[in-house]
């Protein structure tokens, strides 16, 4: 898989890609993750980027030309999409994620200050994409949102000690509780069954566990499951 970025800000990627789990799944050849500067391409000596919104308002807006021409230079592989990091998008879900997951690459184009001027949509028409209802400050926390969750879904991103199998959402349920050592801590024990190596008995507390939390925290997340 390989993502390509647009962002005013490349070490922000950069360097979150260089640690971890991320960092060993391009060492490994499992992603790619490139960085385009739409700083690069403006033609002016100032490298302007953005300027002052027409009708009035506050912020600055980014301007078409350095991020259309940025865009255009990203060398396209057959099962690409492009996606645009906004909060006005479809939410990232795990749904999405698995989508975005099937195609072989990942264009993100990452907004800052007051956003993008609509041509920038009108001419790309990418996936719109939001984290959340909130507003960010710009588009790259959003992105390496994107590239870790999906890089995660890619074979030989994650060894058996971080397998995803299990992980919240995985089959529409959220995860059981974890313990690791000590047996007891402050006085609160792990529960015995997971002491005793009994598998049967383990899974069934896990998936008792696994429906409890989900009635509990997330109920919304059961209305189409037959449980
Ligand atoms: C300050 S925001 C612009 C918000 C825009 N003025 C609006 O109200 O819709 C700057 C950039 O941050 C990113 N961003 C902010 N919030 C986001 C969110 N919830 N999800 C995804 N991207 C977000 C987008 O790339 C956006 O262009």
């Amino acid at each position: 898989m390989r993502f390509d970025v647009l962002t005013l800000f490349p070490e922000m990627i950069e360097s979150h890609c260089s640690y971890s789990i991320l960092k060993r799944a391009i060492e490994a050849g499992v992603i790619e993750v490139g960085t385009v500067n739409p700083r690069d391409f403006t033609h002016d000596r100032h490298r302007k980027v953005d300027d002052t919104p027409y009708g009035g308002g506050a912020g600055m807006v980014l301007m078409p030309q350095p991020y259309v021409d940025a865009y255009e230079s990203v060398k396209k592989l057959e099962n690409s999409i492009t996606i645009m990091l906004s909060p006005q998008g479809e939410q990232l879900s795990e749904k999405v994620v698995k989508e975005l997951a099937e195609f072989d690459q990942i264009i993100c184009l990452c907004g800052h200050y007051e956003g993008f001027d609509e041509r920038i949509r009108e001419i790309i028409k990418p996936r719109e994409i939001s984290l959340g209802d909130f507003v960010l400050t710009g588009g790259e926390l959003p992105a390496l949102c994107v590239i870790d969750a999906v890089s995660r879904k890619l074979e030989g991103t994650l060894g058996k000690i971080e397998s995803a199998e299990d992980d919240s959402f995985s089959d529409g349920l959220l995860e059981y509780p974890q313990y690791t050592k000590p047996r007891e801590y402050r006085g609160l024990k792990v529960p015995e069954v997971l002491l005793n190596g009994n598998h049967k008995d383990i899974n069934a507390f896990r998936q008792e566990q696994r429906i409890l939390r989900t009635k509990l925290r997330r109920p919304d997340l059961l209305e189409n499951k037959d449980i």
